[in-house]
C-alpha cells in the first residue's frame, strides 16, 4: 500500500510537471504571439518580427554556413588586435564568418603617430598580416578625424603652411606604408555636425572647409589604386546632416576630387525608422560612390534604461533590424555600389556600446562567448534573402 501510494505520488508529480511544462510553452507563445504588436514593447511598427523558431530551423539546417558564405557582397568586422592575438574564439568567429577587416582603433591618429614624426605601426601590421594570411581585405579608419587627435597635435603652433604639411605628411605617411596592402581607406570622418554645419574640428578651424577634398587628393597621390571613402554617423536620423553630406559628395565628384564611396556608420537602435534609412542610402547610392555599411551595431536598450530586461521579444526585434539593414542594402544599393557591410566588433562584450553607455544592451551577432546569437541568424537570413 503504502508503495502503491508512493509509485501513485511519483505519477501524480510527474503528470503535475507535464502540465505545468505545456501551461509555460503555452504561456511562452502566448508572449511571442503579443511581442509581434509593435505597441506591446515599442519596437518601431514597421519592424517585421521574426519567429525565433523558424530563425533556429534556419540555423540547425545550415549549421555550416557563415555569413561571408552567404553573402554576395564582403562582409567586415572592426577588430581589436589585442583579442585578436590573446582569444582563439574571437578569431575563431572571425576567420569563419568574415572577409574583411577593419581596423577599430589602431589606425587612428593618435595610436599611429603618438609623437610627431613617430609611427607605431605594430597593431595595425599585425592585422594587415593576419588578413594577408587569412585571405581577408582591410579597410583603414581613419586618416582625418576630429577625435582621436594626439596631445602634440592638439598643441601644435604654426601657420596655415604648417598645419597643411603635417596634415599631408600623416596622410601621405599612413596611406604610402600601407600602399598595397590596405586597399581601401576612411580618409576624413565625421566632418559634419547634426544641424548640417562642418564641424569646426582643429582641421577646420587651420584649413578652412576645402580640407576634407586636399585629404582625398594627398590620399590618393599616396596610392593611386587606393579607395577613398567619407564615412559619417547618425545620418540616418538627421536630414540636415545628411543633405549636408550629400551636398559634400556631389561636389566632390563634380570637381574630380578623388573620392570612391561613401561609409554609413550605421551605429543604430532596434527602434530606428526602416523607411528613413531606405531614403537616406538611397539618397547616397543616387551619387554613384560606393555605399560602405562601416560600422554596424544595434543597441537593444535605447532608452539606456538601468531596468532593461532582454525579452525574446527585444532579441526577435533586434534579430529583425539585422535582418532588415542586410534586405535594405541588397535592395536599394546597386550591386556595382556594394562595397560591403562592416559590424562594429564580434562579441556583445567587445562593443564601445557597453563602456560608453554603462548601461545593458547586447548589439552585436555573437554574445560574449563567441556563440552565435538570433540575430546572427536574423542578419544571415537577410544577407540570403
Ligand atoms: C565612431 C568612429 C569609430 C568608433 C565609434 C565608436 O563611429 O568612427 O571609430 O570610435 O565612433 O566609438
Amino acid at each position: 500500500m503504502a508503495n502503491y501510494t508512493a509509485t501513485n505520488n511519483t505519477q501524480n508529480s510527474t503528470i503535475r510537471s507535464f502540465r505545468a511544462v505545456v501551461f509555460a510553452a503555452l504561456i511562452a507563445l502566448l508572449f511571442n504571439l503579443t511581442s509581434c504588436n509593435p505597441k506591446a514593447d515599442a519596437i518601431s511598427p514597421e519592424t517585421e518580427t521574426i519567429v525565433a523558431s523558424s530563425l533556429r530551423a534556419v540555423a540547425s539546417s545550415d549549421s555550416s554556413n557563415t555569413l561571408k558564405g552567404v553573402a554576395s557582397f564582403p562582409i567586415g568586422a572592426a577588430i581589436n588586435p589585442q583579442l585578436l592575438a590573446s582569444n582563439a574564439l574571437y578569431k575563431s568567429a572571425l576567420v569563419k564568418n568574415y572577409n574583411s577587416i577593419s581596423t577599430e582603433n589602431c589606425a587612428k591618429m593618435n595610436r599611429l603617430q603618438p609623437k610627431a614624426g613617430q609611427f607605431n605601426w605594430t597593431d595595425t601590421d599585425a592585422l594587415v598580416n593576419f588578413a594577408r594570411q587569412n585571405n581577408m581585405k582591410v579597410h583603414g579608419h581613419t586618416l582625418i578625424w576630429h577625435v582621436a587627435v594626439p596631445t602634440w597635435v592638439t598643441n601644435f603652433q604654426g601657420d596655415s603652411l604648417a598645419w597643411e604639411k603635417l596634415m599631408k605628411t600623416h596622410i601621405q605617411t599612413v596611406v604610402g606604408h600601407y600602399k598595397g596592402s590596405i586597399k581601401s581607406w576612411d580618409v576624413v570622418n565625421e566632418a559634419f555636425e547634426a544641424d548640417g554645419s562642418l564641424r569646426k574640428s582643429i582641421w577646420y578651424q587651420h584649413l578652412g572647409a576645402d580640407y576634407i577634398a586636399r585629404c582625398f587628393q594627398y590620399a590618393h597621390e599616396a596610392d593611386p589604386q587606393a579607395l577613398l571613402f567619407y564615412n559619417d554617423n547618425n545620418s540616418v536620423y538627421q536630414t540636415k546632416k545628411s543633405d549636408a553630406v550629400y551636398a559634400m559628395l556631389k561636389n566632390l565628384k563634380q570637381r574630380n576630387i578623388p573620392i570612391n564611396g561613401v561609409g554609413l556608420q550605421m551605429h543604430i537602435t532596434v527602434n530606428t525608422s526602416e523607411s528613413i534609412l531606405t531614403n537616406v542610402i538611397r539618397q547616397y547610392a543616387s551619387t554613384g560612390l560606393l555605399i560602405h555599411i562601416s560600422e554596424l551595431d544595434i543597441r537593444m536598450n535605447y532608452s539606456l534604461s538601468t531596468t532593461f530586461v532582454l525579452t525574446d521579444a527585444v532579441k526577435n526585434a533586434h534579430a529583425s533590424k539585422y535582418k532588415a539593414i542586410a534586405k535594405i542594402y541588397k535592395g536599394v544599393v546597386a550591386k556595382a555600389q556594394q562595397f560591403g557591410i562592416t559590424n562594429w566588433n564580434l562579441g556583445d562584450s567587445d562593443s564601445w556600446l557597453l563602456t560608453e553607455s554603462k548601461s545593458e544592451d547586447h548589439p552585436l551577432l555573437f554574445d560574449e562567448n563567441y556563440n552565435r546569437k538570433l540575430s546572427f541568424y536574423g542578419f544571415m537570413q537577410g544577407l540570403t534573402e
